[in-house]
């Protein structure tokens, strides 16, 4: 299975921070927002990985994570030259995904908690559509998705004005290789988007998607607002200090996964002592 991470947009929400810079580049606590999402791929088992952003971002974010070798992946690059929606993805990386299943992910959304790396593990070679619905108290900036009393997905909305459940989807979903094909076919939305929601709806009317709940006890964070960033900073700075465990570190999970060895994470972890952050890394091997 390949990975997209989606690292454009433009970030409005959270003008002026993101005029000159990527949302996905900005801090959360001690690390570059894109790391979340991208140890999140690497822990389901994913190596290759296509990054997405836009024409202006995309050599910072090669000057941050070159070509995936020192974590023993293959990164590759591509360019969304104007946010027309999620569902590019699959358009823009149709090469690179080929004949593979392919992992989506959003550069801005953050998931932690127990049980989460089986979760993503089990879902590693999708057979139709997988996606998640999550609870949450405002559900009307998200898709919807509402289960019937069996607890089977009936129907998926983006951005509903009445929401008919409270179960958002997050920003992380899993397809075998006919999501190329359906979103190739999907017409832009009323806002002139490619809606990831139209994907879904074609995999659920087609009977072939899973839509889990994921358990309250799995923390799912978006940053797209100054507040949500902030707090996304602030619980991961929390979970960190007082476990002393670091939560989204890329370099951790190639390690842990096998990707790299001992003598690979110690060239990583060098140029980062200064920090802190490399001596974690060397706390791993020792
Ligand atoms: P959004 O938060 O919906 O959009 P945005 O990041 O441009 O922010 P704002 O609403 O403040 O202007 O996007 C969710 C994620 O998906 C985010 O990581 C950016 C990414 N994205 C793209 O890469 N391309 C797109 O076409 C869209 C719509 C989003």
């Amino acid at each position: 299975m390949k990975g997209i991470i989606l690292a454009g947009g433009t970030g409005s929400r959270l003008w002026p921070l993101t005029k000159a810079l990527s949302k996905q580049l900005m801090p959360i606590y001690d690390k570059p927002m894109i790391y979340y999402p991208l140890s999140t791929l690497m822990t389901t088992g994913v190596r290759e990985i296509l990054i997405i952003t836009t024409p202006e971002d995309l050599p910072l974010f090669k000057k941050l994570l070159s070509d995936g070798s020192q974590l023993g992946c293959i990164f590759e690059y591509a360019v969304q030259s104007e946010p027309k929606g999620l569902a590019e993805a699959f358009i823009i990386g149709k090469k690179f995904i080929g004949t593979s299943k392919v992992a989506l992910i959003l550069g801005d959304n953050i998931f932690y908690g127990n049980g989460l790396e089986k979760l993503l593990k089990d879902n590693y070679q999708p057979d139709g559509g997988i996606i998640y619905g999550y609870h949450v108290n405002n559900p009307k900036r998200y898709g919807v998705v509402e289960f019937d009393t069996t607890g089977k997905a009936i129907s998926i909305v983006e951005k509903p004005d009445e929401p008919r459940s409270n179960y958002a989807i997050p920003g992380i979903y899993f397809y075998d290789n006919e999501v190329v094909a359906i979103a190739e076919k999907i017409k832009p939305s009323s806002r002139g988007e490619l809606e990831i929601t139209d994907v879904n709806i074609a995999y659920l009317k087609r009977e072939r998607l899973k839509v889990s709940v994921l358990d309250k006890g799995i923390a799912w964070l978006d940053t797209g607002t100054f507040s949500s960033l902030m707090q996304a900073s602030q619980f991961v700075q929390v979970i960190e200090e007082r476990q002393g465990l670091k939560i989204g570190c890329i370099e951790e999970v190639a390690f842990k996964q096998g990707f790299i060895n001992a003598k690979q994470l110690t060239k990583l972890a060098t140029p980062l002592l200064k920090s802190g952050y490399g001596e974690y890394l060397m706390n791993l091997i020792r």
